[in-house]
């Protein structure tokens, strides 16, 4: 079998396919990357420092989770100034020398933007609040009467994504509608102000020279709110095809299409991708070229480590992906769910309890790795370095997030009064959150915060001891360690840039897939615990050390790849 998606779509100005198509992009959540000013806070200063350390990694792009002034109620994701960057993290000059030292070495940039919801510190959330009812200064936002005989209860009993209503009220008794946290109100699509300050936000970083654009929950921001509103149980009810009340609303791409062509009238075009948790059949529509362009694929993500999820993964995949002309995208790991070492260290039910990746059930089954009860750390990493060979082998873009590289766990010892997700609190710590994948990453075996920090401040989420053993500075000299093989990994496939095809190769063996890329490098993954005899060689690369170039073998649960014949 042979898919190949197209690599034709090119830009407006050039026949050579865009930057984006099959970009390794390294996801950076500045708040934990690297901290220049010693507060304990991550700062674009302490990524420019640090930007040696991702050319020699080989990533072409990186993405930065919000950097913007925020009082932190969502890790960001509450944006108080779409134009600006909060104090605790530089200037915009300080944005700008990131930017113009990521670009001298060739690494592209892509930033987030959060349209469904501002914070609430926003000035438009500010000046709707002190307008008061029935105020032009409102519409921007999504206000309500209450309920019941005089207002007091929420227009209607829909929960919040974090858990909780998905309403508050304001002190003049109305309501607004917040799909996530309190701190994070919904914006009103249908207002003029919001879609035209949104075009000004992205002239304003497309004008200081970001190459694309990460698009927040992608798939909520237009809402039919028509009364009389349904209730929960009603809402869970109504398909979601287009004309859902909240969600995934085909009307949003008309909001997509003018942003399009803002992106398109720069040289070159300006590059977005969706996170858009939509019904499968639904991801081109965002990932059009005359909409975003390009949109995240999460199978991979919500997988096993198994040979027949995986396959079917990247069957469906790659079939979507031509469907709209893009190219896919694969990710493993990122800032909302838990590490893929970890996952893959895990027994199914812990790890897929409440249904999905999330850890659910607080802390306990987590909580000392390995001995009480359940995870197996070096087994999980072994796993993680085979997904990951297997990922960068696939055509499309490779998003790997900050500290992967390191074959870093998630962090589970984190005490409730340091924990910072308002998924954590609004679940009364049920959910455990996702302050775990977002701790700083350790630089060095030693120091205060082990080389995250310049000063003696501590971490903003504390690093356990264990985190040392995966330090940069105990890595970067090893060849066996993890930083060593995506150092290589992402070398070799710099080398491969061929066309958007993939041949599956029969293996004989259902725990075991093979494909070739059209220049003839091969992955194969064995996915099982015997060992898979090769049928050529050598090896170029192996995810594990067990194996040499000619051993003729891929040891169980690992990847190699060969490189072409003659
Ligand atoms: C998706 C982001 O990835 C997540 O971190 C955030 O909490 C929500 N959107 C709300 O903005």
């Amino acid at each position: 079998m042979s898919l190949a998606a197209s690599d034709t779509q090119s830009s407006p100005h050039s026949s050579v396919p865009p930057w984006w198509r099959q970009a390794v992009v390294y996801q950076i959540y500045p708040r934990s990357f690297a901290d220049a000013n010693g507060d304990g806070l991550g700062d674009l200063a302490g990524i420019t420092g640090r930007i040696d350390y991702l050319a020699d990694l080989g990533v072409e792009a990186v993405w930065l989770s919000p950097f913007y002034p925020s009082a932190l109620a969502d890790g960001g994701y509450d944006v108080a100034d779409y134009r600006d960057v909060d104090p605790r993290l530089g200037t915009l000059g300080d944005f700008d020398a990131m930017l113009a030292a990521l670009h001298a070495r060739d690494i592209k940039i892509i930033v987030d933007i959060v349209p469904n919801h501002s914070s609430n510190l926003h000035e438009w959330f500010q000046e709707a609040v002190a307008a008061g009812r029935g105020a032009p200064e409102r519409e921007r936002y999504i206000f309500r009467e209450g309920s019941g005989p005089d207002g007091a209860e929420p227009p209607t009993d829909w929960v919040s994504t974090f858990g909780g209503p998905a309403w508050t009220r304001v002190a003049d008794g109305q309501w607004y509608l917040h799909n996530f946290a309190p701190e994070q109100p919904d914006f009103n699509w249908d207002h003029p102000d919001v879609r035209e300050d949104f075009l000004t936000t992205l002239r304003f970083w497309s004008d200081r020279g970001v190459d694309g654009f990460r698009i927040d929950v992608a798939h909520m921001l237009t809402k039919d709110l028509t009364e009389p509103l349904p209730s929960r149980d009603e809402l869970a009810l109504i398909p979601v095809d287009g004309n859902h009340p909240l969600l995934d609303r085909d009307d949003v791409h008309d909001i997509y299409a003018q942003w399009r062509s803002v992106f398109n009238s720069y040289t070159p075009p300006r590059t977005a991708v969706a996170e858009a948790w939509v019904e499968r059949s639904r991801i081109p529509l965002y990932a059009r070229p005359e909409s975003l362009g390009q949109s995240f694929n999460f199978d991979l993500l919500l997988a096993d480590f198994d040979a027949a999820q995986f396959l079917q993964v990247v069957t469906d995949n790659l079939e979507l992906a031509a469907r709209s002309g893009s190219s896919s995208t694969w990710v493993l790991s990122n800032h909302d769910v838990v590490r893929h070492p970890t996952r893959y260290g895990l027994p199914r039910p812990e790890r897929l309890a409440g249904g999905g990746p999330a850890v659910r059930h607080g802390e306990t089954w987590l909580r000392s790795r390995g001995t009480d009860p359940v995870l197996d750390a070096e087994r999980g990493r072994r796993r993680a370095a085979a997904a990951t060979m297997f990922l960068l082998g696939l055509p499309g873009s490779a998003y790997l997030y900050q500290g992967e590289e390191l074959g870093l766990h998630e962090v589970v010892e984190i005490d409730a009064t340091e924990r910072q997700d308002p998924h954590f609190f609004r679940t009364a710590g049920h959910d455990i959150g996702r302050d775990g994948c977002r701790v700083p990453l350790p630089w060095q075996v030693s120091g205060p915060s082990l080389g995250f920090g310049t000063g003696d401040a501590a971490p903003h989420l504390p690093q356990p001891e264990w985190m040392a053993d995966y330090a940069v500075e105990r890595q970067q000299d090893d060849p066996e360690s993890m930083l060593s093989l995506y150092r290589t990994a992402l070398a070799l496939r710099a080398q491969w840039q061929t066309s958007e095809a993939l041949e599956w190769v029969e293996s004989g063996r259902p725990d075991v897939l093979s494909f070739r890329r059209p220049n003839g490098w091969r992955v194969v993954t064995n996915f099982g615990q015997k060992p898979y005899r090769l049928d050529e060689g050598p090896i170029a690369l192996s995810s594990t050390a067990d194996v040499g170039p000619d051993d003729g073998v891929v040891a169980a649960e690992s990847t190699v790849w060969i490189a072409p014949q003659g």
